[in-house]
Parts: C-alpha cells; structure tokens; sequence
C-alpha cells in the first residue's frame, strides 16, 4: 500500500463531505447538508458555493477529530474533480490543493461517477468481477459494466432525466419537500402501488428514459385536480406507491435486460436512489433470482459521501496516479 491515510474530499453539489480512509478502513464519514436550497424546490448553485465554504473546514475538522488523527497523519488527499457545479466543485479542489502543499502530501482528483460505483469496495474490498453496476443518482443513471476496481465501462443509461430526477421533479408536482426522493419512498409505504399506471418508455437496448413518466403524472394530476381539488390530498399515498412502483420495476427491467447480455458474476446498486427501499429490495431479489450476488452499500455510503471519494482515490493512487496543482475540475464530461 503506497499510502495508508487518505482524506477525502466531496463537494460537488450541495453536501460538503471529508472522510478519513485508513489501510482500507473507513475511520470517518462526515456530511453537512445545506438546508438553504429547500425553499427553492432545488440546488442553487451560487449558494451551494457559499454554503461549501462555511462547511469545508469545520467538516474537516470533525472527520480528523471523528477519526482520532491529526492532519499531520494524512498521506494523500483526494478529491472529486466532476461532474458537478463549478463552483461547488472548486471550494473542495482548493482545500485540497491548499492542504496538500502545506503537508506536502500527493492528491488525487476522483470521477463522481465512479466513486459511487468505489462505494461498492467499502464493505466489499474485492467483489467477483465483471460486476454489473446499476448507477442511479440525481443527476445521472447509468448502466456500468465494472472489468476491475477502477476500469468501467458504460454500457446503458437515461437519454434524458436521471431516475433521481423522476424522483425529485413528481415531489414538486405532487407539492413535496426537495429533494423528493425520500419523501416519495417514505409515503409510498403505505399506498397501493397498483392503484395508477405510468406507461414506461420504450428506449430500444439498454438506455432508458425518465422524462415520459414525470409528464404523466403532470398529465393525471391535472385531469383529476381538475374534477376533484381532494385529490392529491387524498390519493397522495397510492400515487408515490405507483409512481415509485414504476420508476423502479422499469430500472429493474433494463438491469435484467443488461444481466442477460453481459452476464456479470455480480451486481452493485449505488448513487442517492439506491437508498429507496423498494429498489434496494427488488434488486437483493434480482441477484437471488439470477443466482449471483447482489451489493448495495450502507446507505451513508449510498448517497454523495467522502468515504467514496477517499476509496476510489485509493485504487488511483495504487495505480500511480497524482494530479499537480494546475488540476482544473469539470462540470460535464465523466471519465468513466
Ligand atoms: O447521489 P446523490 O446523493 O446525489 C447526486 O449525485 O445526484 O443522489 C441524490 C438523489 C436525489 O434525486 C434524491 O431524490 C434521490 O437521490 N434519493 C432517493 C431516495 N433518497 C435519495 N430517491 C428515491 N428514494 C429514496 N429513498
Ligand atoms: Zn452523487
């Protein structure tokens, strides 16, 4: 092991995250949300920025002292480099350039993207490969055909909306709280998620699309307000259960899909979306079905974390690779 303490550092949209990462040990996992975009009904970015600023000492703070070490007991630092908010992303690459010239210690800048599938390594350091990885996030869901720790390949994703995205854009129609994911799945539990059908699109091979299902909703929503101003009131329950229902059955149809093409010897689920518990559920049951093993992460380490940050710079600075000072982040394209 070339270097055994490595800081993590994730700040590309609105959490500010610092882990520690010890001989293959996660010590400390800190995250600080930011509250301020929830009256927004979304992230907006100028304030992301600042509020990163506020957090990213005091949250490096708390993951040393969390994890009983001093700064002069980290050998490298890594960093999520994109995609993200540029100006998010830049408050996390400038601790990270800042601390690695004061201590003198190398730093890695790390794809966001594959991070969440280096989530995976956390609990299982060396799973069978090829695995088969179901990436669904905020911004992003993808396919991802995982070779060795650090060679991917996408193979599938959205042409459109991210599956988190279905998630957050039907909270706001159905007037829920930001993001909405959590709030779908948490009413959901009690509805009937046979109670309304959402056509799912029909995108050929292993891409998806999310944009149809979200304007669905916007299409009943409006027919049934329109007779009645109760309903979403009243329905509120069966209408996340069947839209939650549908969201995941159409994930869960692509994956299998994509196992029947690839054949993995395993399957990973990560990103924010994988902490929906019908998801995580159907996909423990899709690795049983298949007869191969099914990963999901804790769920702190399912949505944005350091701890990702800080696994997946590991097998990068294993491999040798360091990025200087001049490093720039990105906002779009992704590495993997
Ligand atoms: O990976 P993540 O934390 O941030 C991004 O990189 O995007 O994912 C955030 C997304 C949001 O869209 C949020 O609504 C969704 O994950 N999410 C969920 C759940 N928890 C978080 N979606 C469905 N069910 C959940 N329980
Ligand atoms: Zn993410």
């Amino acid at each position: 092991m070339r270097y055994s303490t490595i800081l993590g550092i994730e700040s590309s949209c609105d959490d500010t995250a610092v882990s520690v990462w010890k001989q293959g040990k996660i010590l400390a996992n800190i995250t600080a949300g930011q509250q301020v975009h929830e009256q927004y009904g979304g992230v907006v970015p100028e304030l992301a920025s600042r509020a990163h600023q506020s957090h990213i000492v005091p949250v490096t703070d708390a993951a040393l002292k969390a994890a009983g070490i001093s700064i002069g007991e980290v050998d490298a630092i890594a960093f999520t480099l994109g995609p993200g908010l540029m100006g998010s992303l830049l408050v996390g690459i400038n601790m990270a350039k800042g601390l690695a010239m004061a201590l003198n210690k190398p730093m890695v800048g790390v794809d966001h993207l594959q991070a969440h599938v280096a989530a995976l390594y956390i609990q299982t350091p060396a799973p069978a490969f090829p695995m088969l990885t179901l990436l669904v996030s905020g911004g992003h869901t993808q396919l991802v055909l995982v070779r060795s720790h650090m060679d991917m390949e996408v193979v599938g994703g959205t042409i459109d909306d991210a599956a988190g995205e279905a998630f957050d854009k039907a909270a706001k129609l159905m007037r829920l709280g930001y993001p909405g994911g959590p709030q779908i799945d948490m009413l959901a539990e009690t509805g009937n998620p046979q109670a309304f059908r959402f056509p799912e699109a029909r995108v050929p091979g292993l891409n998806m699309s999310f944009s149809g299902i979200k304007t669905s909703l916007l299409y009943l929503l409006r027919d049934e307000i329109g007779k009645n101003p109760e309903f979403l009131e009243q329905r509120l329950p069966d209408l996340c259960a069947s839209y939650r229902h549908a969201v995941v059955h159409y994930l869960l149809a692509k994956t299998t899909e994509a196992i029947r093409i690839h054949k993995p010897s395993a399957i990973g689920l990560v990103g924010g979306v994988s902490a929906n518990s019908l998801l995580r559920k159907s996909f423990w049951e899709l690795g049983k079905k298949q007869g191969i093993p099914a990963l999901i992460p804790d769920f702190e380490y399912c949505t944005d974390n350091a701890a990702m940050i800080a696994t997946a710079g590991h097998y990068l600075l294993e491999a040798g690779i360091t990025h200087g000072s001049d490093v720039l982040p990105f906002s779009r394209h992704s590495a993997v």
